[in-house]
This record gives structure tokens, C-alpha cells and sequence, in this order.
């Protein structure tokens, strides 16, 4: 069997965790049997040096193509790097939600559990983290504030900038299914958080999903305002199974998340559409402060690698073997300078690559 993998390194951090994911993934492909076939893509910045945009028309076809797109990081410094002086559709950012677009990824899974062995790093009390926590955040991807019309102009003399927070009932329906199929496989809950309160696309979203809820009697749903969704979060992150939400509030409560599972350098990513295919990228952002110096954190990025053969190649045994080299590695110790803590061995991300594909 032979699989095409689409590989866009992006920028800062990208390539250098990107290199390691890819020696894991041809070390497990090696050992269950199966070929990978990798394309490099240009996409975000690497994109605009290139091509003077962040998303060419080439990329997509040849990511769509592709049984499944394997990302770094894409974005700059945005003080200093001449990408964010371009007008804003030109940014690298644009790229990546063009692509997401383009490829229809509406569904975006962020898994954030905290591993024992990284409870030193967790930021909260031991009383709160008790016996830890392990939850998913669905996050809708294709639509909301990032996809609404936007524009600036001057109203009355005084500089009015716009943007435009919509919802329509299909496009909660079917990121609402996505969420209750994740919760069936797992604690069978699922927490839907919106801004009820005061925002029309999230009381829409709220009878959606309640709607969704009757086709799945097995598992419980609650709601849950954003705002305390973010207090929630820190006090008692225990208590989620399955987080569900539009795209906004899924960008914001995905970081928090991964950050009290003790380093953002942990968090993976699945974005999905109706097909097999999926764009797999770590959580976090292109790092440019550390890039090329050897020390981000390579586990978000192998992780989505595990989710990408999980999902878009049904290579399961694969997938379990990366995942549990990554708890092996951290068992014995080692660690990036994100996650260290007393007592443990300080490696570079080569090294963290290195002791990945032995042990895979
Ligand atoms: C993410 C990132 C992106 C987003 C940026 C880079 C546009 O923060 O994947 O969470 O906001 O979706
Ligand atoms: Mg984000």
C-alpha cells in the first residue's frame, strides 16, 4: 500500500518539527508495511517569498489530490517580517484559511490531555489537576467571524472597521454531528459552548444542536457560555469529554487548553471534511523567536501525524505505535525546554526525533 502525503513545512518552527514528524511517520510506515509518498507544498509565507502570494491554486489542487496534507506552522514575526506589511488577504494567514476553505475542512479536532509524566509542567495546583483530564475540542473551521464579509472605511469621519459573525443551520448540523460521533467513541458527553446570552448565531447554534442531540440519546449533552467555558477550563478541566463550538471561540479555548495540559508544543490537530482526507498540523504557531535553533518541541507535530494516519489512512496500529513511543519518551524523561522540569534529560528537537523513531 502506498500513500501521497502533501507536506507543507510553513514557516519559523515549521520545517525543522515538520523533518521529525516525517522520520516518524516513514519509521512506522517501515514497520506496518506500507509506503508514504511525500509532495512539498509552499503555503504561508515560504508561499509569498516564492510566490508573491500565500496559497496558489497549484497547492490546492495537488493537496486535494493528495490522501492526506501533513503541516508545520505558517506565519512571521508580525513587528518584523515584511509578510505583514502586505495588504491583509495577502498574509500568510490568509493561506491557511484559503486552503481550509478550499478543501472544505470544517471540522477541526484539538485533543488535550495531560500526560502523568507532564504534570510537573501543568500550571495548575495539584488539587485541581487531580487525577487529570483528557477532553477533545470540536471546533468549527469554515465559517463564523474568519469567513464573514469584513471591511474598514471611514463613517462619519471616524475610521469604522466591520466584520460579520454568521452561522447558517447546516453548517452547525453537520460540525454538531461530527461532535456527538467523537463523544460516542469516547465519555459520551458533549459540552456545546457558545455566548447565548447576547449573540443570534449561537442561540441559532444552540437549537441546532439540541436538534442534532436527538438523533444521539446515548450521549448527554450540557451548554456552556464561553466565558465560562475560560473559567471552567482552569478550575475543573476534569469535567469535559467533548468541547463543541464555532471557530472563534474554538481558536481561543483550544490554546488554553493546550496550555494547561502543560506546553502548547503538545497539542495536535485533525481538520476534516465529509472524505478521508484531512490537513494534520500541531495546535500551536510558526515560533519565529525559536526557529532554527533546535529546541521547539517536535510532539504536537508527530502526534498529528498519528492522527493522520488514524484517520485519512485507517492505519491504526501505526498510529498507537507513534503515540506510544511519544508517552515512552516522556517516561523516560526526556524533554524539550517547553515541557522540562527538575530532574529530567533536556534534548533538542533532532534528539526528541531521534529517541521518537527508536522507540517507534
Ligand atoms: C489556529 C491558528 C489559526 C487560526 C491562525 C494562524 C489563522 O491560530 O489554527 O488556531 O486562528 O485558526
Ligand atoms: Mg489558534
Amino acid at each position: 500500500m502506498s500513500y501521497k502525503i502533501a507536506v507543507i513545512p510553513g514557516d519559523g518552527i515549521g520545517p525543522e518539527i515538520v523533518r521529525q514528524a516525517r522520520r516518524v511517520l516513514d519509521a512506522a510506515a517501515a514497520k506496518y508495511g506500507f509506503e508514504l509518498e511525500y509532495t512539498a507544498l509552499l503555503m504561508g509565507g515560504a508561499s509569498i517569498d516564492a510566490y508573491g502570494v500565500p496559497l496558489t491554486d497549484e497547492t490546492i489542487a495537488l493537496a486535494k489530490e493528495s490522501d492526506a496534507v501533513l503541516m508545520g506552522s505558517i506565519g512571521g514575526d508580525a513587528k518584523t517580517s515584511p509578510w505583514y506589511q502586505l495588504p491583509a488577504n495577502l498574509r500568510p494567514e490568509a493561506g491557511l484559511l484559503g486552503l481550509r476553505k478550499a478543501l472544505n475542512l470544517f471540522a477541526n479536532l484539538r485533543p488535550a490531555y495531560l500526560y502523568d509524566e507532564l504534570k510537573a509542567a501543568c500550571p495548575l495546583s495539584d488539587e485541581v489537576i487531580g487525577d487529570g483530564f483528557d477532553m477533545v475540542i470540536v471546533r468549527e473551521l469554515t465559517g463564523g467571524l474568519y469567513f464573514g464579509e469584513r471591511h474598514t472605511e471611514v463613517v462619519d469621519g471616524l475610521r469604522t472597521a466591520t466584520d460579520t459573525l454568521v452561522y447558517i443551520e447546516n453548517e452547525i448540523r453537520r460540525i454538531a454531528v461530527k461532535a456527538f460521533e467523537t463523544a460516542r467513541k469516547r465519555r459520551k458527553q458533549v459540552c456545546s459552548v457558545d455566548k447565548a446570552n447576547v449573540l443570534d448565531s449561537s442561540r441559532l447554534w444552540r437549537t441546532v444542536v439540541e436538534e442534532v442531540a436527538k438523533d444521539y440519546p446515548d450521549v448527554t449533552l450540557s451548554h456552556m457560555l464561553v466565558d465560562n467555558c475560560a473559567m471552567q477550563l482552569v478550575k475543573d478541566p476534569a469535567q469535559f469529554d467533548v468541547i463543541l463550538t464555532e471557530n472563534m471561540f474554538g481558536d481561543i479555548l483550544s490554546d488554553e487548553a493546550s496550555m494547561v495540559t502543560g506546553s502548547i508544543g503538545m497539542l495536535s490537530s485533525a481538520s476534516l471534511n465529509e472524505t478521508k482526507l484531512g490537513l494534520y498540523e500541531p495546535s500551536h504557531g510558526s515560533a519565529p523567536d525559536i526557529a532554527g535553533k533546535d529546541i521547539a518541541n517536535p510532539i504536537a507535530t508527530v502526534l498529528s501525524a498519528a492522527m493522520l494516519l488514524r484517520y485519512s489512512l485507517d492505519e491504526d496500529e501505526a498510529a498507537n505505535a507513534i503515540e506510544n513511543a511519544v508517552r515512552q519518551v516522556l517516561k523516560e524523561g526526556y524533554r524539550t525546554a517547553d515541557i522540562a522540569s527538575d530532574g529530567c534529560t533536556l534534548v533538542g528537537t533532532e534528539k526528541m526525533g531521534d529517541l521518537l523513531v527508536e522507540r517507534v
